[in-house]
């Protein structure tokens, strides 16, 4: 299953990368994770990136699709991948489709943008394996404590509500189209956010069925 899950920031797409991911046996490939990596790392793409990421501005197309080309070619992506935050544009959904990496299908999650926003605003992440909780829907056992490694967890640096709504534009403005560009290819499939996350993995999964 070589899968991209396109939807808007916080619509749940590195929650249900993680149930996918365990569930089919494949990695998740987050670029933002991987962005974010860099900038704890300190390293020259960290710096790069750190400016856009705060302003809710999308990373440079040449820089991401080096990134993910590299990625893909790694060895655990030989039975499948879920790309979770890549392509974001129409520059970078077609240099996936030059490469000689096909995709099998694309799942967008539909989240109002007013759900959007409660969801970031409450949304907690960890420091070291990136897990992601949140305050009122996915509580973790010890507060500021992730469940998962032990690691601290942080509110993102792009989750003040200024960068939110930026996110929440340049998703609508470049990102959303390209479920036109996968629907002409026959590859969209469609699942509605619900209140819950183990419901919503119940529709992803119905939806790529
Ligand atoms: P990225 O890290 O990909 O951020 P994003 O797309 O804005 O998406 P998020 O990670 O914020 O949300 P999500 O959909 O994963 O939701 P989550 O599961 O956490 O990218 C960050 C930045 O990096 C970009 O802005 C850009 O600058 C740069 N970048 C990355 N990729 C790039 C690319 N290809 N090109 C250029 N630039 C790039 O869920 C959100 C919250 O809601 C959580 O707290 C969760 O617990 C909760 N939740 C989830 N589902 C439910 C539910 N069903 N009910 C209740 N709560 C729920
Ligand atoms: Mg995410």
């Amino acid at each position: 299953m070589k899968l991209i899950l396109l939807a808007a920031p916080g619509a749940g797409k590195g929650t249900q990368a993680e149930k996918l991911s365990a569930n089919f046996g494949i990695p998740q490939i987050s670029t933002g994770a991987i962005l974010r990596k860099n900038i704890a790392d300190g390293t020259e793409l960290g710096v790069t990136a750190k400016s856009y990421i705060d302003g809710g501005k999308l990373v440079p197309d040449d820089v991401m699709i080096g990134i993910v080309t590299e990625r893909l070619k790694e060895d655990d992506c030989k039975n499948g991948f879920i790309l979770d935050g890549f392509p974001r544009t129409l520059a970078q959904a077609e240099a996936l489709d030059k490469s000689d990496v096909v995709i099998d299908k694309v799942l967008t999650i539909e989240v109002d943008d007013a759900k959007i926003i409660e969801r970031l605003s409450g949304r907690l992440e960890c420091k070291g394996c990136g897990t992601t909780f949140h305050k009122l829907y996915r509580v973790p056992a010890k507060e500021g404590v992730c469940d998962n490694c032990g690691g601290e967890l942080i509110t993102r640096a792009d989750d003040k509500p200024e960068t939110i709504k930026n996110r929440l534009d340049v998703y609508h403005t470049q990102t959303e189209p390209l479920k036109d560009y996968y629907k002409a290819q026959g590859k969209l499939a469609v699942a509605y956010g619900q209140e819950k996350i183990e419901d919503t993995t119940a529709e992803v999964l119905a939806a790529l069925k």
